[in-house]
């Protein structure tokens, strides 16, 4: 008898998916099942976009890379894709015409560190430096950083409250560091010899206004401001002889045109550290520089096929990796179509008669159901359960299903080659 119920359930159900809008996951995922013989179209900015995923993804979904944010709310708006996928964040102002909803992956972002020569687990470390240190050190202002509250202080200004928080280390005192007279390696240079800090980052771009403005002399916005406060904080802190680190350590940025380019100096120890927003969910396979045998890659790395190239690890394993700064979640972006009063002037597809249509069986399906679970529960007399309903299908995120999407304020674009592992998007982007 329940099974009838459901089946009676279903028939409401299948008229309201196809009429409404994705308006989250569980939406995506019950669509693209609905015809295994179709391949849906879903843009990517990139493969790596495509990657952090694809575990989640029937096999029917087709691929479509796009150049740049543009083409891809393009391709949304003209029902080439039904969604797009992207690490960036949508500009407040494109909210009113999309759904933005969580992909429920969220990736941390970290700096990197080059590690110190091992003959079996670093044969790429470096050689004549060391940046232990140093490495303590960040980690210790990052923490500090995260206790005092500058993070979210600086997540408030720049409007991205919303932000999902991913710690790693966050602890109530700071961390043990060396004495500054102590130090060793770079951190040594920096702070007795008065060394510039080199951070090396993607760029310079501007991701907005939130994320951050680099073109800027003083770029402005949550990354920027972020590393500032962690550096500022290095300063600070002080080892078991109470001797502060330091009142002003000098830090200059150094930017590269991608992640292969800044990595391979961070390797050859050109910069002591990269920027705050790595994602350390990617990996790195060699500097992916041309070459014609060994001795023109970097140590520990083999010339294969023309490019220098080291067995496919983890960037987390591969390098120093802090503690989480922050983290970034991939977002779908659905256009929206109906049911809601619409904002945008430019004229909507259907006609105010199909859209009508779409109300009544929307409220027709929407009754339908509530009179069927009523009727349910009167019957049965048991509480119903909406796992029932999601038995053999996406379980995991059923608590979606009742959750209404968050107010997507203050979101702006960020580029996606923040994600990618050295060439990603040699067949995609750039
Ligand atoms: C699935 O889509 C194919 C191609 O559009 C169509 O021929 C087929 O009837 C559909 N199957 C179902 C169950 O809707
Ligand atoms: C996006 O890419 C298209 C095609 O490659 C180009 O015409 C357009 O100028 C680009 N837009 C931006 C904002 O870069
Ligand atoms: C490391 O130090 C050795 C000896 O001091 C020197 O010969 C070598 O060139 C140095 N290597 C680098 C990469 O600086
Ligand atoms: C954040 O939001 C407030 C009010 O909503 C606004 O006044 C302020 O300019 C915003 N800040 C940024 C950096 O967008
Ligand atoms: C560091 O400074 C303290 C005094 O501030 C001194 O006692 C100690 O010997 C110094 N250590 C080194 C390695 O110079
Ligand atoms: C590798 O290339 C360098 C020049 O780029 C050359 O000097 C060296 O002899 C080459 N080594 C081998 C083993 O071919
Ligand atoms: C990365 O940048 C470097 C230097 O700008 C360039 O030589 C290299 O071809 C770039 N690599 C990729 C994969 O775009
Ligand atoms: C490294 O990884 C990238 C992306 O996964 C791939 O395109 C490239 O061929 C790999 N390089 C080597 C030498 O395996």
């Amino acid at each position: 008898m329940l099974k009838f119920y459901f089946i009676l359930l279903i028939g409401f159900a299948i008229p309201t998916v196809i009429q409404c809008d994705i308006t989250n996951l569980e939406g995506f995922l019950s669509l693209v099942k609905q015809n295994q013989s179709i391949d849906y179209p879903v843009g990517f900015m990139s493969q790596s976009n495509y990657d952090v995923v694809k575990r989640y993804f029937p096999q029917n979904i087709k691929r479509i890379f796009f150049q740049n944010k543009t083409e891809l709310l393009d391709a949304i708006d003209k029902d080439v894709v039904i969604a797009g996928i992207t690490t960036g964040r949508l500009a407040e102002d494109l909210e009113p015409r999309y759904h933005v909803f969580s992909s429920l992956i969220v990736s941390p972002q970290a700096m990197l560190l080059a590690p110190s020569y091992h003959e079996r687990t670093a044969v790429y470390g470096l050689k004549n430096q060391s940046s232990s240190d140093l490495f303590v050190a960040l980690n210790a202002a990052i923490t500090d950083v995260q206790r005092i509250g500058s993070d979210e202080t600086l997540l408030n200004q720049n409007n991205l409250t919303n932000l999902i928080r991913a710690y790693t280390c966050r602890q109530d005192s700071q961390l043990p560091v060396p004495n500054r007279n102590e130090t060793t390696g770079f951190l040594r240079e920096i702070l007795l010899e008065k060394k510039t800090l080199l951070i090396g980052g993607i760029g310079p771009v501007d991701w907005g206004t939130h994320d951050g403005n680099y073109h800027l002399d003083q770029p402005v916005g949550f990354y920027p401001k972020l590393l500032e406060s962690i550096v500022q904080q290095m300063g600070k802190l002080q080892g078991s002889d109470g001797v502060p680190y330091s009142d002003n350590i000098a830090f200059k940025r150094k930017y590269y045109a991608n992640t292969s380019a800044l990595l391979k100096d961070l390797l050859d120890s050109k910069i002591h550290a990269t920027d705050v927003y790595l994602l350390v969910d990617g990996s790195y396979n060699g500097t992916g520089e041309s070459c014609s045998n060994d001795t023109q890659c970097l140590s520990g790395e083999s010339c294969k096929d023309g490019i220098c190239t080291y067995p496919k690890e983890p960037r987390y394993l591969h390098f120093l990796t802090t503690c989480t700064t922050a983290s970034r979640d991939s977002k779908f972006i659905t256009k929206k179509t109906s049911g809601t009063i619409k904002t945008q002037t430019d004229t909507p597809r259907e006609t105010p008669k199909t859209r009508w249509i779409g109300f009544v069986l929307v409220f027709a399906a929407l009754f339908g159901s509530i009179f069927i679970i009523l009727l349910i529960l009167v019957r049965r007399k048991v509480p119903y359960r909406v796992q029932h309903t999601l038995r053999g299908g996406f379980g995991k995120f059923a608590r979606l299903q009742e959750e209404t999407e968050p107010p997507m304020d203050g979101l702006d674009a960020f580029e996606d080659q923040i994600v990618q592992s050295p060439r990603d998007n040699t067949n995609s982007t750039t």
